[in-house]
């Protein structure tokens, strides 16, 4: 299977309080790898899938930063891979924000909140999500990379004249 975008997608991948911190915070959590090791991993993931397509990465430690973010991403933004970290679990801000640009989302944890604290457990963003990957560390964002591209060719392959998009292959960019 092949899909085809008749324009360049942009993708923002958004990250909440803490995760700035990643590689020495909670390793046995969340892993040893950087937040900057997370944004070359998308970024190697979506220039292997589309020459043409572009992606922000972004981190604050400020809900009304990431509400301004997102605020801003209306204009220009195809879908958003988004790490709320503890503002998942407490942020109606956040959720509006996500509900006043109505752009897709997918929704990222490195860790599987549904095993750790019932406070946890619930998501403001998960039901407005697209979809949730939870639990597969860093790969997760890698794996959001490709269906967030596959979401966007498969909604724009009606008119087909840009570029091809190949199948996800998983044993890619690891
Ligand atoms: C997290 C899970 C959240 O519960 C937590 O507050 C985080 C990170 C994750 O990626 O697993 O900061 O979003």
């Amino acid at each position: 299977m092949s899909l085809t975008m008749n324009r360049a997608i942009h993708l923002l991948v958004l990250n909440g309080p803490n995760l700035n911190l990643l590689g020495s915070r909670e390793p046995e959590t969340y892993g040893r790898v950087t937040l900057a090791d997370v944004e070359r991993l998308c970024r190697q993931r979506l220039a292997q899938l589309s020459a043409s397509a572009t992606l922000d990465f972004f981190q604050s430690n400020h809900e009304g930063v990431l509400v301004e973010r997102i605020q801003q991403a209306r204009e220009r933004v195809d879908l958003i891979i988004f790490n709320p970290a503890a503002f998942t679990h407490t942020s109606i801000a956040i959720r509006d924000a996500l509900l006043a640009v109505n752009i897709p989302v997918i929704e990222v944890h490195l860790s599987n909140i549904y095993k750790r604290e019932p406070f946890r457990h619930h998501s403001y963003v998960s039901d407005i999500a697209l979809g949730q990957i939870a639990g597969l560390g860093a790969d997760g964002y890698r794996f959001a990379v490709e269906a967030a591209v596959h979401h966007l060719a498969a909604s724009t392959s009606s008119a087909c004249t840009g570029a091809t998009v190949p199948a996800v292959d998983t044993t890619q960019g690891r």
